[in-house]
């Protein structure tokens, strides 16, 4: 029982960090293009729309704004962590540092929420982008082998057909495990391309939609409370918080690749942090003309692409025949060509962050070796990352979107708050330790951390509150029947004790 509580030494880490037979190849920039990689997805082209829809109105911006502060708190407290702790283990070794293997267990499990489960739900969004786009071309892929067993469409003709598995969503988590496998510096190279095309086409969205920008729309800005809590009003603004938070999520996937960066030390917090504040400004212009160009009402109701279509409907103007003109009618397309190209860097990092959590996990004998085994000529988690392949795609062929959505948030809102909850002993235990990145104000930004982290954990339903609950039972249960047993901090200890 005492061995649950047995924490890590920070200078026995530290050691490790260098001993892993990882490839370290990341840079600073690098690591700034594989945060803002994993940031930039479905959160922002889906779900903004919707949150101006029902909850915040034009005041989505501000929501926008609460949930980057909640989430540079959290990226401060990661960046202090990560430069002083490089180990790929990220918030679960954190936790084994400061709170004990129990708890670093629980976040290490409850990371796959986040990281494998997101990683499915993101492949789920990316198959029906490519459906919608491969139309343009009239190529219609059939529906059952583009949704899982437990949803229907219904055709053109009326009727309804189910699918059998969703083929292209396994297509992308099959390609980008192969790419990961490949090398982290290839895969790296990758997702540079594919961020400066995703950061391009949002920034001509912003650009372009400015100039149609209808400052009626933002009248009233904050539409008056329905009487119902999180419909419009502050607590509609707060709500959207909680909701739009997804969209920020990746940032601390930057930390997992610690073990693969050049200079830890320095590029750490850059990576974490510089990819937060570029994704805030983005996040915040494209949510301030989407709710300009096109009154916020208009986004009801539309989901997927939708949002982001209604808004470039509205960008156009009256002809000399008195008819409405599209000024970009190709702005569709690029959108969902950034989508999908957008999305498989999120898949790309997320599967990445997945696999050294777990290489982690299991260098500390609380997972099988084969999560830990490198490739001799790649220098990569081979084995774990088919592994997760194997288990992604299952996972992405067979369950429907709705069923994960939320999932991912809330083991996400529950690891920042850990490890926020982390600095806070890490200073009181060990506050003469050297730590290359400080976070300010300390316990002040950890608790502010804490605080809204918990508030938009408690904005979520019910039934994911349910769904965590059952996933962490499991885990619980694994860690009695495996990790416990095998743990080498457990076996250290013995050790050190039956020679006194
Ligand atoms: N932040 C990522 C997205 O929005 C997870 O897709």
């Amino acid at each position: 029982m005492k061995n649950l509580w047995a924490r890590k030494s920070i200078i026995d880490l530290q050691n490790e960090a260098n001993d892993h037979g990882l490839a370290k190849t990341l840079g600073a920039r690098a690591l700034v293009l594989l945060g803002i990689g994993a940031i930039i997805g479905a959160g922002l082209f889906s779900i903004t729309g919707s949150a101006a829809a029902n909850n915040a109105g034009p005041a989505v911006s501000i929501s926008f704004i609460i949930a980057a502060v909640a989430c540079a708190f959290a990226g401060l407290c990661y960046a202090e962590f990560a430069s002083m702790i490089p180990v790929a283990g990220s918030a679960y070794t954190y936790s084994y540092a400061t709170m004990g293997e129990f708890i670093a267990w629980i976040i290490g499990w409850d990371l796959v929420l986040e990281y494998a489960v997101g990683a499915a739900t993101v492949a789920i969004s990316w198959s029906r982008y490519l459906a919608k786009f491969v139309e343009y071309y009239n190529i219609h892929l059939p529906p059952q082998l583009t949704l899982s067993p437990w949803e229907t469409m219904t055709l053109a003709d009326g009727s309804v057909v189910s699918g059998l598995l969703n083929l292209p969503a396994v297509f992308i988590v099959v390609a980008m495990s192969l790419l990961l496998i490949r090398g982290t510096k290839e895969s790296a190279m990758v997702n540079g391309v594919i961020v400066a095309l995703k950061v391009v086409v949002v920034l001509i969205f912003i650009a372009l939609g400015w100039g149609y920008i209808n400052t009626d729309n933002y009248t009233p800005f904050i539409p008056e409370n329905t009487g119902a809590f999180g419909h419009f009003g502050w607590s509609g603004i707060v709500r959207a918080a909680g909701v739009i938070f997804f969209a920020y999520i990746g940032f601390d996937a930057v930390s997992t690749a610690a073990q693969e960066a050049k200079n830890p030390k320095r590029d750490m917090p850059i990576g974490i942090l510089v990819s937060l504040v570029i994704c805030t400004v983005l996040y915040i212009l494209f949510a301030h003309v989407m709710t300009g160009v096109a009154n916020y009402t208009e986004y009801q109701g539309a989901d997927g692409i939708a949002p982001v279509a209604v808004a470039i409907e509205h960008m156009g103007s009256l002809n000399a025949a008195g008819k409405f003109v599209l000024a970009y009618p190709w702005l569709n397309k690029a959108i969902i060509l950034a989508i999908l190209a957008g999305y498989s860097s999120v898949i790309m990092v997320m599967l990445m962050g997945q696999s050294r959590v777990f290489f982690s996990m299991s260098k500390d004998g609380l997972l099988p070796k084969v999560f830990s085994d490198v490739h001799p000529k790649f220098g990569t988690p081979s084995k774990s990352n088919l592994l997760f392949m194997v288990f992604v795609s299952l996972f992405a062929a067979f369950v429907p979107a709705t069923v994960v959505g939320e999932m991912t948030s809330i083991g996400t809102l529950l690891a920042f708050v850990l490890v926020c909850a982390g600095i806070i002993v890490l200073r009181k235990t060990q506050p003469d330790l050297p730590r290359a990145f400080k976070t300010p104000l300390v316990p002040l930004i950890p608790i502010l951390g804490i605080v809204s982290c918990l508030a938009m954990m408690y904005s979520l339903s019910g039934e994911t509150w349910l769904r965590l609950i059952i996933w962490l039972a499991i885990g619980v249960l694994i860690y009695f029947k495996y990790g416990a047993k095998h743990s080498k901090l457990k076996k250290a200890n013995q050790e050190k004790n039956s020679s006194n």
